[in-house]
């Protein structure tokens, strides 16, 4: 089985979260250019303001790279819409990134293309129907930033989907904010590891300067499970910093902020799902603040091409220690 770099010709099994509103160009196409799988966040993006992103992104770097979307927040016929957007107007060195699983057709459209697939799950069956349409899977633990896709912490998911499918490429995601960390997740059957958090502290990310210093001053208890920013993305549970939004839910959804995106203004009503970026203002403190419980090995802000580094050395060996338990696990 090849590993996660050789499948998406990286240099490091490392992943980048294509994170929405704060994993612009810039992030993905850093992240790319030193070694990883840089990721940008398609989000709602339609039409023009897809375009252009997707331009920055295939200019802005010769490396793999993907471009994230979100089948559950926009519906299958605008994800059929964007699919064939990003098909026709990237090169095959652009793969394909899903948050929650697509349907069968899009797996389909996506490999007769030539296109890589990555989609990130929360069960085990989901990881299972997803390997077996040939998608590199990443299996995301409660620990993570962001939505939860299921309810299983992260090595608990591994071990169990690798049991499932012993020759999948499989990425642990959730939590993880140190290369010891990713060590941990390597030894609970990952292949590779994708990181959110880390990279939202990033200085080529987008995220609001408030959001990363609140990042960067957190521990893993600073975070909560809730389900209260749903505007704009109804019904699934994130875990963000705790705020005084958390804390009060019952307050009104009046506007809190304005922003931008791809130059479009928005207001923003407090219990919206949009992350504070660098082009958002106001009271940024009550925002959702996506957040893993990584943040307790996250320190300081840094750049994409740090944080690669950093990961690289435990992640450069682990397609030959996992190759060797699996076939001790075989064996026995
Ligand atoms: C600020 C933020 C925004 C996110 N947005 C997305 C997104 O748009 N698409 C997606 O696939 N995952 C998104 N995620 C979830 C990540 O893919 C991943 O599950 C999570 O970051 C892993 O945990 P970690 O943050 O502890 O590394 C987001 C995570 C964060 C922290």
């Amino acid at each position: 089985m090849p590993s996660v770099a050789g499948v998406l010709g990286t240099d490091v099994s490392l992943l980048q979260s294509g994170m929405g509103g704060v994993a612009g160009s810039e992030l993905a196409c850093a992240v790319s250019d030193a070694g990883a799988a840089g990721c940008a966040g398609g989000y709602k993006l339609a039409g023009g303001a897809l375009s252009a992103m997707l331009a920055r992104l295939t200019s802005g770097t010769d490396r793999p790279v993907g471009v994230n979307l979100i089948p559950e927040v926009v519906g299958p016929d605008e994800l059929d819409r964007q699919v064939a957007q990003v098909l026709d107007e990237t090169p095959d060195r652009v793969h394909l990134s899903f948050f929650g699983m697509p349907h069968d057709a899009v797996f389909d459209r996506v490999t007769a293309a030539g296109r890589h697939l990555v989609v990130q799950v929360g069960t085990v069956e989901d990881g299972v129907h997803a390997a077996a349409r040939g998608a590199v899977v990443v299996a995301q633990g409660i620990e993570a930033g962001g939505h939860l896709l299921g309810t299983s912490r992260r090595d608990d998911l591994m071990g169990a989907l690798r049991a499932r499918v012993p020759d999948a490429c499989l990425v642990a995601s959730g939590g993880i904010g140190s290369p010891g960390e990713a060590a941990r997740a390597l030894a609970a059957g990952a292949d590779g590891v994708l990181l959110g958090t880390a990279f939202v502290v990033a200085h080529e990310s987008r995220a609001h300067a408030r959001f990363k210093s609140a990042v960067t001053d957190a521990d893993e208890t600073d975070t909560v499970i809730t389900d209260v920013y749903e505007i704009g993305w109804p019904g699934r549970r994130h875990r963000v910093l705790a705020t005084a939004v958390t804390a009060d839910p019952g307050q009104p959804a009046k506007f809190i902020g304005k922003t931008l995106v791809e130059g479009k203004p928005y207001l923003v009503p407090r219990f919206s799902a949009a992350v504070p970026t660098e082009a958002t203002s106001g009271r940024i403190e009550e925002m959702a603040l996506y957040c893993g419980r990584s943040c307790g090995e996250i320190s300081e802000e840094v750049s994409a091409a740090d944080v690669v580094a950093a990961f690289a050395r435990v992640l450069a060996g682990a397609e030959v220690v996992n190759t060797e338990e699996k076939a001790e696990h075989h064996v026995g």
